[in-house]
């Protein structure tokens, strides 16, 4: 399995739904976007109308990355904005089964993200509540950062505690994906894989989504 979701925090934002579109017809399987709240991660992005915009312009999943300190408040206002999947991270939940709960009680899949420091012990027993772990490769806030490699350990730690646990979340890998980085990650045990700048700053989407799939073929 290799479920590409370009992150449209690299897309032109000046043509968003056309961007979409264009990823959508090239061959993408979710749209990732990333929610920021100026707090957890330095900067803002955007929150649940362009959620609510993209969905109107895609039958793909919405994959929504929530980087928010506290996000039980909001977390209703993405699911009425049509998210498919939402992932929260580890470090910002006090309560984080509570709010994987939250996410599922609406039929919403719930994943959970952890920063590169952050080890997998704080997800050990919620292993088997959750649909995806998002393992970030780069500290998130920002597109086009270098993948940091001791994430390649981690995933094949986290791979191993999901068969122990025979949970049946699947692993999702964000940050510094690209056509260098993609064949070692999906080897370490990854089947999604979040790609901005790897997607979006190249000129033909098709060339490279396709090139990025051939690279993890039969993985
Ligand atoms: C980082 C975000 C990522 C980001 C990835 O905080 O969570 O989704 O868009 O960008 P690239 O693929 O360019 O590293
Ligand atoms: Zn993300």
């Amino acid at each position: 399995m290799g479920i590409i979701a370009p992150s449209i925090l690299s897309a032109d934002f000046t043509k968003l739904g056309e961007e979409i579109k264009n990823v959508e017809k090239a061959g993408a399987d979710w749209i990732h976007i990333d929610v920021m709240d100026g707090q957890f991660v330095p900067t803002i992005s955007y929150g649940s109308i362009i959620v609510k915009a993209c969905k109107k312009v895609t039958n793909l999943p919405i994959d929504v990355h929530l980087m928010i300190e506290k996000p039980d408040h909001i977390i209703p206002e993405f699911i009425n904005a049509g998210a498919d999947f939402i992932s929260v991270h580890a470090e910002t939940c006090t309560h984080l089964h509570r709010t994987i709960q939250l996410i599922k009680n609406s039929n919403v899949k719930a994943g959970v993200a952890l920063n590169p420091a952050t080890s997998i012990e704080s997800i050990k027993w919620i292993i088997n509540d959750i649909d995806f772990l998002v393992v970030m490769s780069v500290n998130p806030g920002f597109g086009g950062q270098k993948f940091i490699k001791s994430s390649l350990e981690k995933i094949k730690n986290l791979k191993s505690l999901i068969n122990k646990k025979g949970s049946k979340a699947i692993i999702q890998v964000d940050g510094g994906v690209g056509m260098s980085t993609i064949k070692t990650i999906a080897q370490a045990g990854a089947q999604s894989f979040v790609a901005g700048s790897a997607i979006f700053n190249t000129s033909n989407y098709k060339e490279t989504i396709s090139a990025l799939k051939q690279k993890i073929i039969g993985m």
